[in-house]
């Protein structure tokens, strides 16, 4: 079974969440996961629950309750029936300084709270021209994951920063290599993730390492995410 799932990041008005959500198809064989903004999050879950569509938040904190005004808990994300939350996404790192530490508290709580995880890693250009990228993704896999011994409700996304937004996936054989250092490191589901659309994910998802796709921009439009998932329906 592969996973594809949406990122819809900070985009689209409620209306538009509305009419994506109505119009995505389901998948008899793999997992869908749509991961739209929090606010949307439970309306979006009314709509897709007879589909078999899996839904999350992109971002949770790792206290239960108190008073962190704008934060949401996974507490909170359990108690309103949603199935996933994504936990160390690069653009949470770099606009909101997320460190590994902070990542791993998070990935604490929503293992407590019986939420299943995509975990996000990659490295940015500058490591990966200085050929440091094995090295910072095994750094950051192994200080997230310290202290927690049952993997069961994780997955990860290796997200190349440089590839995330620009066009520019990462060479399914370059990220099929990192695939498999991380599950020599952890062996749980790898998805790729970073520049992902209709046009590359064939190949992607044909590598034997790509678990699934985590998909940002190409998941705002019904039409490609559907293809997607119309692609991943026949590997
Ligand atoms: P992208 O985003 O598909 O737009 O590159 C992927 C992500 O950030 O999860």
């Amino acid at each position: 079974m592969k996973i594809i799932a949406g990122n819809w990041k900070m985009n689209l008005s409620l209306e538009e969440a509305i009419f994506l959500s109505e119009n995505i198809t389901s998948s008899k064989k793999n997992e869908i996961i749509l991961f739209p903004p929090s606010l949307y999050a439970l309306k979006v879950k009314e709509i897709v629950s007879e589909k078999n569509i899996k839904v999350g938040v992109q971002n949770i904190f790792y206290e239960d309750f108190g008073a962190y005004t704008g934060e949401i808990s996974c507490m909170m994300v359990k108690s309103s029936k949603l199935d996933y939350v994504l936990i160390g996404h690069s653009e949470r790192r770099k606009y909101f300084f997320e460190d590994d530490i902070i990542i791993n508290k998070k990935l604490k709580s929503a293992i407590k709270h019986g939420l299943k995880v995509i975990l996000c890693v990659g490295e940015t250009l500058e490591e990966r021209k200085i050929g440091n990228h094995f090295e910072v993704v095994k750094n950051q896999v192994l200080s997230s994951i310290e202290g927690i011994d049952n993997f069961n409700s994780i997955a990860i996304a290796y997200e190349p920063v440089w590839a995330i937004g620009t066009g520019i996936n990462a060479k399914p054989e370059d990220a099929n290599e990192m695939h498999k250092f991380i599950k020599d490191i952890v062996n749980v589901k790898i998805l790729y993730g970073g520049s992902v659309n209709e046009k590359n994910a064939y190949e992607l998802l044909s590598q034997e390492y790509i678990d699934g796709l985590l998909i940002g921009g190409a998941s705002l439009n019904y039409i490609s995410f559907n293809k997607i998932i119309e692609i991943s329906e026949n590997i």
